[in-house]
């Protein structure tokens, strides 16, 4: 029994060696000093010896029993400081590494646009606000002075959502001057941007989607001179201190008396033609067109409660892809919407 004894321990302590993991460690554990252990069937086996053996075995048992515990728990320690150096090795972190580069977009060069514009008007004075594109037609035209069986409501131009042509998207942002006055009392001077759909085919120059930007004052003593400063400030500030301008008379249900501004074509000066050929630019023109504008017309104040004796107002609307081409000089609104990052990097 003392050669077993002997023999236990010294395999005890040389696999407690080798064990590398702390499962490895548990499983020799259980192996040599649990219930069903090598040890426990040694002493198991005591009742057989005589009476002068027994306590001298049993003294030897408890310090194979010691040995191997201490055993156990120096390698127990010794495995955990591995397993931590082990992690922390894996774990640690080189804070001398360049950082991996994040490719940053920028703006759509239509909001670019959108941007500066909107500053120019909030330097001015002027409340950004937004609106409804699924519109009702009150809105869009009746309130808008635009009467029943006017060109502009026919079925060919705009997407109705229903059979008696009440609710659809709007064909423009001037229903918000309606949306606006009926929550505001005047002085105000507000601007609208916002998505308008019209049933066009979409071409160089027309898209059945595309952008304008709505602007209205009210307030008393308002004349045609405030509406030509506001433009010819807000002009001047996108294309350039020279960039020359024009007003022209024009006809809009809501406005009276109503104009359309143009600017001198840039690409030829106001000529209309490039060596000899029609610009490409203004089809000839000399001029490009920007937007529509005029006088609130007296019916539309008193459509939403406001006393046109006492006050008045003027309103504008411009095509906000429009002004980006004049600004950036493209020349294929379909390059706007496609979204072709070749494009859209350049800006
Ligand atoms: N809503 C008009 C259009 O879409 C533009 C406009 C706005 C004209 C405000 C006058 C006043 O053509």
């Amino acid at each position: 029994m003392k050669e077993q004894l002997e023999q236990i321990q010294a395999q005890a302590l040389a696999a407690l060696d080798a064990a590398a993991t702390p499962a490895a460690l548990e499983e020799l554990r259980v192996r040599l000093l649990g219930k069903k252990g090598e040890l426990t069937a040694v002493l198991k086996q005591m009742g057989k010896l005589s009476p002068e053996e027994r306590p001298v075995m049993g003294q030897m048992a408890n310090s194979v029993r010691a040995a191997i515990e201490e055993k156990l728990e120096a390698r127990k320690a010794e495995i955990h400081a591995a397993v931590l150096e082990e992690k922390l090795a894996k774990e640690a972190i080189d804070v001398t590494i360049p950082g991996k580069q994040i490719a940053l977009g920028h703006q759509h060069p239509m909001n670019q646009v959108l941007q500066q514009i909107k500053e120019i008007f909030v330097g001015l004075g002027y409340q950004v606000v937004d609106g409804p594109e699924v519109e009702l037609a009150s809105y869009n035209f009746t309130r808008l002075n635009i009467e029943e069986g006017h060109p502009s409501r026919d079925r060919s131009d705009t997407f109705y959502f229903d059979d008696n042509d009440s609710v659809l998207l709007r064909t423009q942002t001037s229903p918000m001057q309606i949306r606006f006055m009926e929550n505001h009392k005047p002085p105000f001077c507000m601007l609208a941007p916002g998505r308008v759909f019209r049933k066009d085919e979409a071409d160089a120059t027309h898209s059945p989607m595309f952008h304008q930007i709505e602007g209205l004052v009210v307030d008393e003593h308002i004349t045609m001179g405030d509406l030509k400063g506001a433009l010819i400030t807000m002009m001047q500030k996108i294309y350039g201190e020279n960039s020359v301008m024009r007003f022209r008379p024009h006809h809009f249900p809501f406005t009276e008396p109503s104009c359309e501004m143009d600017m001198q074509c840039h690409k030829c000066h106001g000529t209309g033609e490039i060596d000899g050929q029609v610009c490409s630019t203004c089809h000839g023109e000399g001029w490009i067109e920007l937007l529509g504008a005029g006088m609130v017309h007296p019916v539309v104040l008193e459509n939403c409660g406001i006393d046109p004796e006492k006050y008045s107002g003027f309103a504008f609307g411009m095509g906000l892809e429009r002004m980006a081409m004049g600004r950036l000089k493209i020349n294929d609104l379909r390059l706007i919407f496609d979204n072709d990052v070749r494009f859209l990097n350049q800006f």
